[in-house]
């Protein structure tokens, strides 16, 4: 007689990922790095986010998730300001890096930017070679160093190096999409972040570069403070310490995002407060 092939919804990547984060205790008094006080965001008139606070702790990892448009995306380009190129904004509240706040008059976005350093959904190598990828951003930041020494790190620390090693003088592009996403990453920790933020950093990749990418953060958190935005419940659950759960409401025929939850990520997956969490996460809602 034969058994019953186990049915599973887990892609392979969920079936081999490391350890869930949230079955590990995690530090009590971990410093904070960002303090988010945000009490409203607009892109010009709109108001995109209200009531966001919460602390991003040092060499911890964040998740935000919740459904599209409730405002992930833009309070985690509130922490570089990136929501202000191109487009004009107004924050209310202030973002505390380090105790300082980086919507003072006087903040150097470079600086800023190098502080705290970005990953994006679409894999987005420059049009030069592997090494001049990582090279350039510290042309840019005037960093001193062997830049040899400094891009063979920055590769070994995005777990790139075995496979990139005898190529450095390709193109960025040429690599396959995983690995482009790898190389975004050596090219940010290359300035040494205080926090490096990832928006959907996988959903352009296939499961077996997802796992890549997400076992690579759990290194990196050894070295660096994250922040994820990520669509997938399961990979919030395999890789933070913390989720915020975001959702939107509709006020005067506007949507404007806000911050329903926050705490360890064991807790809110498993035993959130929140009806709304309850039901997002019973996929009610979507
Ligand atoms: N540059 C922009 N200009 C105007 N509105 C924007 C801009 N970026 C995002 N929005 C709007 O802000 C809201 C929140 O978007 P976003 O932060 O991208 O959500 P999420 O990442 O949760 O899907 C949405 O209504 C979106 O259309
Ligand atoms: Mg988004």
């Amino acid at each position: 007689m034969s058994t019953p092939a186990p049915t599973s919804s887990t892609t392979p990547a969920e079936k081999t990922a490391s350890k869930p984060a949230r079955e590990k205790a995690l530090p009590q008094n971990t410093p904070v790095v960002i303090d988010t006080r945000i009490n409203a965001f607009y892109y010009g008139s709109f108001r995109a986010l209200r009531d966001v606070n919460l602390p991003i702790r040092e060499r911890q990892i964040t998740a935000f998730i919740g459904p599209s448009g409730c405002g992930k995306s833009t309070t985690l380009r509130c922490y570089n300001r990136l929501n202000e190129v191109g487009t004009p904004t107004k924050v209310d509240g202030q973002i505390l890096l380090q105790g300082r706040n980086i919507y003072d008059a006087n903040v150097d976005l470079v600086k800023l930017r190098r502080h705290v350093g970005m990953v994006f959904q679409q894999p987005n190598p420059f049009h030069m070679s592997i090494f001049d990828n990582i090279a350039f951003g510290l042309n840019l930041n005037n960093i001193v160093g062997d830049r040899k020494q400094i891009v063979e790190e920055a590769l070994r620390g995005a777990a790139l190096w075995d496979e990139v090693k005898d190529k450095l003088h390709q193109p960025g592009t040429s690599l396959s999409g995983g690995q482009q996403q790898r190389l975004c990453i050596a090219r940010a920790i290359a300035l040494k972040p205080q926090v490096l933020l990832m928006d959907e950093p996988c959903s352009a990749l296939d499961p077996i570069a997802t796992l890549k990418v997400e076992d690579l953060m759990h290194e990196l958190k050894k070295q660096f403070t994250i922040v994820i935005v990520t669509h997938n419940m399961s990979q919030a659950g395999r890789v933070s310490d913390y989720t915020a759960f975001f959702y939107v409401e509709m006020v005067s025929g506007g949507r404007t995002g806000y911050l329903v939850e926050f705490g360890e990520t064991r807790e809110i997956l498993h035993n959130p407060k929140n009806e709304l969490t309850q039901n997002y996460l019973q996929g009610k809602f979507g």
